[in-house]
């Protein structure tokens, strides 16, 4: 194979992220003939095609594939360096990748304030996402650390819990059931809900609840969102299970009410994950470490509502 430059890997590697010259060259704020020369070069260099082109998609060949594995372990290794030299030049410097389910965001970003405000030379790139996004994300090696409430089964994993994350019932505020205390499971199927997406941790949760009691619930509504689904409830469209966190001073409004229904609130908690074979950025480190310290601090600063007794 000929000599290849770090400049042609970086933008082979943002297009076949992307799965386009555009993006990457968007991305790069290069041209897209730029782009295109580029992985040009790189494929001559290679001595292989390294992308196909099926109807509009670009999709990458066997070579490619293989290239773009090495190209971002390169970039991981370059990283760490840099993140090294800083440390050792007494600076903690370099990006702090972060991907965090969906509830997570209603805290996840008040710790990161005080944080980049010790470390200023540390860059976040936080994806947002729910809990089959992050696994995939994660089976792909594409952030330092995660943040879920349900980890993965198996050993390959290091897992640390740090946050109580409580699911609860929400209703608006003027709902009948909004008065009752100890609101039977079957009592409650009789309400439409709304619920989230496929693919969202919450709304397996609440399912298995559900048919774990033989109940059927009419779902009125799926949404993408807990922002959406608490308007939602506020329009009357039904009832739904949430994060307690979604409740929170940032989301709070009186127009929500928590039902006090048995069986709930359901205990869960967050958990701050990482393969066990990763080798941690100095970053992700530091991070991991001041998350853990400060977690007894972040409920106590959330200011939640407080939940009713059930
Ligand atoms: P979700 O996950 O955003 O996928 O619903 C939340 C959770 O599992 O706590």
């Amino acid at each position: 194979m000929k000599p290849v430059t770090l400049h042609q890997l970086k933008v082979f590697e943002a297009a076949a992220r992307h799965g386009s010259f555009t993006r990457a060259a968007e991305e790069l704020y290069l041209t897209q003939p730029t782009v295109s020369i580029q992985v040009k070069q790189l494929t001559k260099a290679v001595g292989l095609p390294l992308f196909e082109q099926v109807g509009k998609r670009l999709y990458l060949t066997a070579a490619g594939e293989e290239l773009y594995e090495t190209a971002k372990e390169i970039f991981d290794r370059v990283a760490q360096m840099e993140m090294t030299v800083a440390d050792l030049k007494g600076m903690k410097q370099g990006r702090l990748r972060l991907a965090v389910i969906t509830t997570a965001k209603y805290f996840i970003p008040r710790i990161l304030g005080p944080f980049c405000r010790l470390y200023p030379g540390v860059n976040v790139s936080l994806q947002v996402t729910n809990h089959e996004g992050l696994l995939e994300r994660m089976a792909d090696n594409q952030d330092d650390l995660y943040i879920l409430s349900r980890p993965p089964q198996g050993d390959d994993l290091q897992v640390k819990a740090f946050l109580d994350n409580p699911l609860v019932v929400v209703a608006p505020s003027n709902h009948p059931l909004a008065k009752e205390s100890r609101i039977s499971l079957d009592r409650l199927a009789q309400e439409p809900f709304i619920l989230r997406e496929q693919g969202s941790g919450t709304r397996e949760v609440a399912q298995q609840l559900f048919k774990d009691h033989n109940l059927d619930v009419e779902v009125k509504l799926d949404l993408g969102s807990n922002e959406a689904i608490k308007q939602a409830i506020i329009g009357g469209l039904g009832l739904s299970v949430l994060s307690y966190h979604t409740l929170t001073s940032v989301g709070a409004t009186q127009e929500l009410t928590v039902l006090n229904v048995e069986g709930f609130p359901i205990h869960r908690q967050w958990h701050v994950v990482y393969p066990k074979g990763k080798q941690l950025s100095i970053v992700a480190t530091t991070f991991l470490d001041y998350l853990l310290q400060e977690s007894e601090h972040i409920a106590q600063d959330m200011q939640l509502p407080k939940l009713v007794t059930l």
